[in-house]
């Protein structure tokens, strides 16, 4: 969980590293994505992206039900939580509901529910979602879900595409119709074939790439929305 270093624990992290380390030292200090991250309290500069996507595309409304797919540490279901008004901050308004899932620990976040220590590409976690959400659908799956990189493109690629083509499975099992998708991908052979699939079963899809996503990364976003449910 690199994003959740202050810039003094950053700046202290410099001794002993190797010029790889200290090269993503010296750019986490300059990126003013993560200065603003600190100032708004929010646990990564991620946070910035989906609040991008959100601005322009209005995927969050309140009182709508969220799983953050790969949630840790936490800035997307942070965004999640303003957005759907889960923690009730605004009585006028409906209170949604958030569920944020990762293999990892997630600091505790007032709004959301967070299931660590999931698989999502696990249909026993799938059954445990169903369970949680209201009369077991939601309206909206983020995904921000990553493998550990192994610095071989195509591989890390391929692994990445097919944990978005598994959340083709979690949406047909919980996805309301007329419901959104929104997930990473790093781009490769295979993005076509994955918005294929993902245009089988929702009206719209598109390719988005905010600007707090580094220029230089092969990291993009679809998003697809109006769900139409699976084709048997
Ligand atoms: C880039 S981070 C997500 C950051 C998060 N959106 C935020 O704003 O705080 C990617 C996460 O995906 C998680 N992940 C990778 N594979 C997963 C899987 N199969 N199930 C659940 N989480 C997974 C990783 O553990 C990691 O925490």
């Amino acid at each position: 969980m690199r994003c959740v270093y202050s810039s003094v624990s950053l700046l202290k992290k410099q001794t002993g590293k190797t010029p790889a380390e200290q090269r993503w030292v010296q750019r986490q200090l300059k990126d003013p994505y993560v200065k603003a991250s600190h100032s708004q309290n929010f646990r990564c500069r991620s946070a910035f992206k989906l609040l991008e996507i959100d601005d322009r595309f209005r995927l969050l409304q309140p009182g709508f039900s969220v799983v953050d797919c790969g949630a840790a540490p936490g800035a997307w279901s942070q965004v999640a939580v303003q957005r759907v008004n889960s923690a009730g901050s605004d009585q006028d308004l409906p209170r949604g509901m958030v569920i944020g899932i990762d293999l990892l620990h997630i600091p505790p976040l007032a709004g959301a529910h967070f299931l660590p220590s999931h698989d999502v590409t696990d249909p026993a976690t799938h059954a445990e979602l169903q369970a949680l959400l209201p009369s077991g659908q939601a309206h909206v799956i983020l995904s921000d879900m990553a493998p550990n990189a192994t610095g071989f493109r195509d591989m890390d690629h391929e692994r990445l595409v097919s944990m978005c083509l598994s959340l083709i499975d979690l949406a047909e099992k919980v996805l309301l119709p007329g419901g959104s998708l929104l997930c990473k991908y790093w781009d490769g052979v295979l993005a076509h074939r994955l918005q294929e699939k993902l245009s089988s079963v929702f009206s719209s899809v598109r390719t988005v790439k905010p600007d707090a996503s580094r220029k230089d990364s092969a990291e993009r976003y679809f998003l697809a929305r109006m769900y139409r449910g699976s084709v048997k």
